[in-house]
């Protein structure tokens, strides 16, 4: 058999893959809608572990177990990013310290859930065509709080985005009143001692006399992101992937 044959059926599996991810959509869609209506939550724990046990003795070859585990995870989220972009015009907004993983977590969250990622700190960056230490050192702190305040005030009116927000983001009232409008804020509590040994600092101002300056903002700031979060993921993860699976499980 040539290549060429192998791919032909490729195709026609993909074919009626699409088809049948399109009909698994629709579906999740219709539930979504049913729980919205009953005051349902969108998640259930039990539901998707009971599925996923489900589909893997469907297999005849247990050996793609993982991989079908992968499959359902992957089209699970995916239906619950959708569910959610149907159901809800709200933002996911990542806040937290310097370091707590705002915008890696930010990114796969996004990417899980099929929803659109924009960073704060790189708007800023991309509008002002300066690095956030460039800003900092020619235009100083003022002035850097006074575009993150105009940033934030275009980004806020944005629908169904995961936004990773700078660590000072919480200590303007007004820059998290409109956040908050349009969005569920979640805090990345990230364990301060960790953040310390692993961040770099080169990349942030507020750090130019050393990381364990890190643990005085945390202070301060700490009421202020408890003020505004609607939850709280806190502690250390192995992986990116395992904070992403923690926070999907508490937003939904
Ligand atoms: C800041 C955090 C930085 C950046 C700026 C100020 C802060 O963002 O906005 O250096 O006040 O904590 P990250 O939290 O993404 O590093």
């Amino acid at each position: 058999m040539d290549i060429n044959a192998l791919r032909t059926q490729i195709d026609q599996i993909d074919a009626e893959i699409v088809k049948l991810f399109e009909r698994r959509m629709q579906v999740a869609q219709e539930i979504a809608g049913y729980k919205k209506q009953n005051n349902l939550p969108l998640y259930d724990v039990g539901r998707e572990e009971t599925l996923l046990q489900s589909r893997t003795q469907m297999l005849q070859d247990a050996g793609l177990s993982p991989y079908v585990k992968q499959l359902f995870k992957t089209l699970m989220e995916l239906s619950k990013g959708y569910q959610h972009r149907m159901t809800s015009e709200k933002n996911i907004v990542l806040i937290g310290l310097m370091g707590s993983g705002k915008s890696s977590k930010g990114k796969l969250l996004a990417e899980r859930l099929g929803m659109r990622f924009v960073d704060v700190d790189e708007e800023i960056e991309r509008t002002q065509g300066m690095t956030i230490a460039e800003i900092f050192e020619h235009k100083g702190k003022i002035a850097f709080r006074e575009i993150e305040h105009k940033i934030i005030a275009d980004i806020s009116g944005e629908k169904r985005c995961v936004i990773s927000t700078g660590g000072g983001v919480v200590l303007s009232e007004t820059n998290m009143k409109k956040l908050k409008e349009n969005g569920t804020v979640v805090f990345l509590n990230r364990d301060v001692d960790a953040t310390v040994k692993t961040i770099d600092t080169d990349a942030r101002p507020l750090l130019k006399d050393g990381a364990q300056k890190l643990f005085e903002i945390y202070d301060d700031r700490l009421p202020l992101y408890r003020k505004w979060q609607d939850i709280e993921i806190a502690g250390e993860f192995k992986t990116v992937e395992d904070a992403v699976d923690k926070m999907i499980g508490e937003l939904f």
